[in-house]
């Protein structure tokens, strides 16, 4: 019997019933750019314990496990994942708790939207530049996701999680190593939730108006074909996308990977892109830019499964 099947018999029994627990689950269709194989265990636990128990069990057996946001800063390899994925789908994540005090309570599987789409009809601002990323609350703590010159990080007060060890963990803000796309004490935990501050109290109207600027400037500036955002960190002071521009290099294909004519920081699927078309091209455009700038791009984007040091 494979140490998967021996993994699945011994927690099934222990999950509760809302929680899915599937093989060889297709991951393509969970990701923003549409690409990638399947996972070998797939869960969505239904609460905390379960949560912990598929944890708690992958750790005992030495397997690698995976957290799944909502796949929008993520390249699946095509022959997927070797690995538990574990998704915070279910509802028993998405909870969005205004406090007396001002705080909200934000599960790790909220999706940004509607965190923003529900502070914004409570009349509490600060999350608008968040709107647009189609990402979940924990994925955007993971990567202290940004955009619009704010990030993640900037409205949370306190971060509560689990080790891979299945311990539960409450961490403030200052106790945690938080820099330009990276929460270090989320690279090998779990976020369920955070409390976050907003800004100030405003007429729901006003926040709207600044959520639409917003998004004016994304529709403007970012494409709408399949994508996983940008896919390099910025170098210091400067924009990888402008870069990668003045190179000449939007409009590069590999396959049906493409540099975004709209924005060059951003690799889309014109179809039937496989991760390893992406890769090629990502290579090639750290080729360019390293030959004609002299500079290291770092892939922004995360690699299930994988280093990106060992492809690159
Ligand atoms: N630019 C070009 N050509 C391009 C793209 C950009 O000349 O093809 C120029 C723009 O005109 C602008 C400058 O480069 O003067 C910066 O561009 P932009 O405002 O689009 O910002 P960015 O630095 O490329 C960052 C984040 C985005 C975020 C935007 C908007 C990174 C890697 N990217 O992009 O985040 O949405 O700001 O705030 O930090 C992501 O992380 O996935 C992402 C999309």
């Amino acid at each position: 019997m494979s140490m998967w099947n021996k993994f699945i018999l011994a927690v099934r029994p222990r999950l509760g019933a809302g929680t899915r627990l599937l093989e060889r689950e297709a991951l393509a269709a969970k990701t923003t750019m549409r690409i990638g194989g399947p996972a070998r265990v797939y869960a969505e636990p239904a609460a905390t314990e379960d949560l912990r128990v598929l944890l708690l069990e992958a750790d005992r057996r030495a397997l690698p496990v995976f957290m799944l946001g909502r796949g929008s800063n993520l390249l699946v390899p095509d022959e997927g994942v070797d690995g538990l994925v574990v998704s915070l789908v279910h509802d028993h994540w998405q909870r969005f708790e205004p406090q007396p005090d001002g705080r909200i309570w934000a599960g790790a599987g909220l999706r940004l939207k509607n965190l923003c789409g529900r502070a914004t009809k409570t009349g509490l601002k600060g999350f608008e530049f968040l709107e647009g990323i189609p990402g979940t609350v924990g994925g955007a703590l993971r990567m202290n996701a940004g955009a619009m010159g704010g990030w993640m990080f900037d409205v949370v007060e306190e971060v509560h999680l689990m080790t891979m060890a299945g311990e539960m963990r409450v961490m403030s803000k200052t106790e945690m190593h938080v820099e330009y796309r990276i929460c270090a004490e989320l690279r090998d935990a779990i976020a369920l939730g955070a409390w976050l501050r907003p800004a100030a109290s405003a007429p729901a109207d006003d926040i709207r108006r600044q959520i639409d600027v917003y998004q004016k400037k994304r529709l403007e500036s970012q494409p709408r074909e399949p994508s996983a955002g940008c896919i390099f960190k910025n170098p210091p002071g400067d924009s990888a996308g402008r870069l990668i521009d003045e190179l000449g290099l939007k409009g590069e294909r590999v396959g049906d990977a493409e540099v975004s004519p709209v924005h060059a920081n951003f690799i889309v699927n014109r179809g039937h892109a496989t991760s390893a078309d992406v890769v090629a091209l990502v290579r090639k455009i750290r080729a360019r830019v390293k030959g004609e700038r002299g500079l290291d791009l770092e892939p922004e984007v995360l690699l299930f499964g994988r280093d990106w040091r060992d492809l690159l």
